[in-house]
């Protein structure tokens, strides 16, 4: 069995390098493959982060309460009785730009969301559709 085969140092040179080249590559990949993972998860943070969950018990608690009550029972501001029988429409239209759906223009106290904006940024209309959900269910 002495005339099997035989590899010159050049060749197990070469299969070890290649060996330990494959290795490199592999774990080299399988790191990308986690960073990969890893930014995806990021992109995935960032998307529920993005659009601000909406909630118009809070909308309406941090922009609406403090003059329309708790309850929308009415302060500063009327109870919000009338609004919810409202459309959409007719909401958004009195909340986002001060025009009660009769035609005549809210008191200035009233703000006009539309330039004030919800907790400061600019409405979105289904946090309007939110909040106008809240004060029908109260
Ligand atoms: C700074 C006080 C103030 C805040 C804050 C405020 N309102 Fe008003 N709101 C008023 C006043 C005062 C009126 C009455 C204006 C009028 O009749 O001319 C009014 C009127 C309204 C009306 C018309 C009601 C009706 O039957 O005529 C709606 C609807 C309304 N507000 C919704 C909201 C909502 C929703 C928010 C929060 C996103 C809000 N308001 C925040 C003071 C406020």
């Amino acid at each position: 069995m002495t005339d099997g085969p035989s590899f010159s140092g050049r060749e197990i040179a070469a299969v070890v390098s290649f060996t330990v080249l494959a290795a490199v590559i592999g774990v080299t990949s399988y790191r990308a493959g986690l960073n990969l993972s890893g930014n995806a998860g990021g992109a995935q943070m960032q998307a529920a982060s993005g659009p601000a969950p909406v909630n118009g018990q809070a909308l309406f608690a941090s922009n609406c309460a403090g003059c329309h009550g708790g309850q929308a029972q009415g302060g500063v501001g009327p109870a919000l009785l009338d609004a919810k029988t409202w459309t959409t429409a007719a909401f958004n239209d009195s909340v986002l730009h001060g025009k009660h759906p009769s035609g005549r223009e809210l008191a200035p106290v009233m703000p006009r969301f539309a330039q004030t904006g919800l907790d400061g940024a600019p409405p979105a209309p289904e946090q309007i559709e939110a909040i106008h959900a809240f004060v029908k269910g109260l």
